[in-house]
């Protein structure tokens, strides 16, 4: 149901991520149903918009929308031969308005209209993600990581491990801004200056 694009095996996507500078994470798929389950611990609906950072063959893209009727998914990778695919197929199911593939370094990206936010990338990845997404999401937004943790973050899992287990894997969920240890009712506009002097000390590394 998804192949690699034609002609480029796994070894390629390897090569790919070590060339690149800018990637934090080889090719590898995650299982169809640990998109499922992904998507099922945040909770998404209809109100969400599903943001996929290195979205690879766009699977949770168009999971999150066909069979969890996501307002909108947007996917960024770095590998064009996937988004190319990814517009192709969305635009011959319909679904072109609602499923949006961005040939590029997600780094770049404006994360602000994500209400959920996937990644499947490495343990050093998602630290160098961090203070990007805690400066860019919003309150609410939940951040899904498969196998890989956020390390400085809480996650709100199952018991005292902190993490979903789903088969072999685990699935780590973030809430926005809990995981990182600010109330939900601390919104931008009504933070005080005090609190955002000292947030951005408490937070950020230098
Ligand atoms: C492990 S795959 C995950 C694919 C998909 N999210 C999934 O769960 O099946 C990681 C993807 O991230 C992409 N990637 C790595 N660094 C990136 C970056 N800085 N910007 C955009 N994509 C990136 C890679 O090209 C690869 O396709």
């Amino acid at each position: 149901m998804y192949p690699s694009p034609r002609g480029i095996g796994l070894l390629d996507f390897t090569a790919l991520w070590r060339n690149n500078p800018m990637s934090v994470a080889p090719f590898v798929p995650s299982p169809m149903d640990v998109v499922r389950e992904m998507l099922k611990i945040a909770g998404v609906g209809p109100d969400d918009v599903v943001y996929d950072l290195g979205c690879g063959d766009g699977r949770v893209l168009f999971t999150a929308v066909q069979e969890f009727g996501a307002k909108r998914a947007v996917g960024y990778d770095l590998n064009k031969r996937f988004c190319d695919d990814i517009r192709k197929k969305a635009a011959s199911l319909g679904l072109q308005d609602r499923i949006q593939a961005v040939n590029g370094n997600f780094f770049l990206a404006d994360l602000s209209p994500a209400t959920v936010i996937t990644l499947y990338l490495t343990t050093s990845g998602n630290s160098k993600l961090r203070p990007k997404l805690e400066r860019e999401s919003r309150p609410g937004t939940r951040v899904v990581s498969h196998d890989f943790p956020i390390q400085g973050w809480t996650p709100s899992g199952e018991g005292n491990e902190g993490y979903y287990r789903f088969k072999s894997h685990r699935i780590y969920l973030y809430r926005i801004p809990e995981a990182y240890g600010l109330s939900s009712q601390v919104k931008d506009s009504s933070r005080s200056r005090l609190q955002r002097i000292r947030e951005l000390f408490t937070h950020r590394r230098f």
